[in-house]
């Protein structure tokens, strides 16, 4: 099957259009793009490990070019998503002299993009941003979507703002170099965005082997399906306010709680696996799903990702999260569950259903 560069755009809101661009090879083509977008002077935002990874020569200046060849470096990973960094950031990009004609690329994982996003939403009062996602995760999930944050403390994501970037455009050469936990971790991401696609789970049993070997093709396809159905859910309901982008939490209530319990020692993807699992089991005595639906989709997630097991704070430590969660209430924590592939159900579960559910996946995957 040869290799053709995808793309499609979309509007998240009155005003605002993102486009997405997705090829292997194309990354010279950056500058060009921004120069499209906003004539003046962009600047990247990016971390050492991650130019490392994906090389920097692709950045820098040519005659013409928009783009300033010496990124802004941040902390790598969630040390970047602090108010001390997003100050100083601010503070580089008025010194660069950044204005309104220009604009800012996040280079990196979700981190980056978070935290660049965020500056670009505060400089000047908006800037155009452009994510070029360099993990799996941040190029089918992250990336689009236009949500914006720093931690304050060990509250994760709470001061932020909605930005939509103008553009996300994915090298899938990238992610060649991601060691193989974080590669695996990502297809967390992409195995709910099938779930929430009729389609696309469809497609994704022919999809899986692909990925299961980083082959190029269908992690390409993979990555396309994913956005494509964020950007319909996205434009559904750009800001959250319509209770219609909580379907993309599939996997995330009991994700995040072990997650945040695990200090991290988990990736959000590992998390959100076993998250996916427990709502997989939920569902079907829940919601309706199809026990041998049920039953292929945790196979294939367990194949793919092999979350390793969350470690004893986590296991310790989810309830207590778990209860802080933004769709809970006093009766319970609501949980988004599968009706069937493409369609989710908001219940409201209590604390021994999720410990229940969480139990029976980790006495089945134990042995393994
Ligand atoms: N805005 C949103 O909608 C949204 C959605 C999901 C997650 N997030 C956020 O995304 C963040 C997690 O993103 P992430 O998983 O990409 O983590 P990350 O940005 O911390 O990247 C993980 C690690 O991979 C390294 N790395 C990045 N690209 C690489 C490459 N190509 N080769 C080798 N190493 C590379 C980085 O240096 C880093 O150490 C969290 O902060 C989360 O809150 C945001
Ligand atoms: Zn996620």
């Amino acid at each position: 099957m040869a290799f053709q560069t995808r793309s499609f755009s979309f509007r998240p809101e009155k005003g605002s259009t993102t486009a997405v661009l997705l090829g292997t090879g194309h990354k010279g083509e950056l500058a060009r793009h921004l120069g499209a977008i906003a004539p003046g002077r962009w600047f990247c935002i990016s971390s050492r490990p991650v130019l490392k990874a994906v090389g920097r020569d692709w950045l820098l200046s040519s005659p013409g070019s928009v783009l300033d060849g010496d990124p802004i470096l941040v902390p790598d990973g969630e040390r970047a998503k602090t108010w001390t960094v997003l100050g100083k950031v601010l503070l580089e990009l008025k010194k660069r002299g950044l204005k309104r004609d220009g604009g800012i690329v996040a280079v990196g994982g979700g981190t980056v993009g978070d935290l660049a996003g965020l500056a670009a939403s505060l400089s000047l009062r908006g800037v155009p941003v452009v994510q070029v996602p360099t993990t799996v995760l941040a190029a089918s999930d992250s990336a689009l979507g236009g949500k914006t944050a720093v931690d304050l403390g060990e509250a994760k994501n709470l001061a932020g703002t909605f930005h939509h970037p103008s553009l996300v455009f994915v090298e899938t050469s990238f992610f060649s170099s991601l060691p193989e936990r974080d590669y695996r971790s990502g297809l967390a991401e992409i195995v709910k965005s099938a779930l929430l696609d009729e389609a696309f789970w469809r497609r994704f049993p022919r999809l899986a082997p692909c990925l299961a070997v980083r082959d190029q093709v269908g992690l390409s396809e993979a990555i396309f399906r994913s956005l494509k159905m964020k950007a319909r859910v996205v434009a559904s309901d750009p800001r959250e306010t319509k209770g219609l982008r909580f379907s993309l939490n599939l996997g995330h209530t009991l994700g995040h709680a072990l997650e945040g319990a695990s200090d991290f020692e988990l990736r959000h993807g590992e998390a959100v696996a076993w998250g996916l699992l427990a709502a997989l089991e939920l569902s079907v005595t829940r919601a309706g799903l199809d026990s041998n639906t049920a039953s292929e989709a945790a196979r294939l997630l367990w194949t793919l990702v092999r979350p390793v097991r969350p470690p004893k704070a986590s296991l310790e430590g989810w309830p207590a999260l778990l209860a802080l969660d933004k769709k809970g209430d006093s009766a319970g924590v609501r949980a988004v569950l599968l009706s069937r592939p493409g369609s989710v159900r908001l219940e409201r579960l209590g604390l021994s259903d999720w410990r229940q559910a969480l139990e029976a996946v980790l006495s089945r995957y134990n042995q393994r």
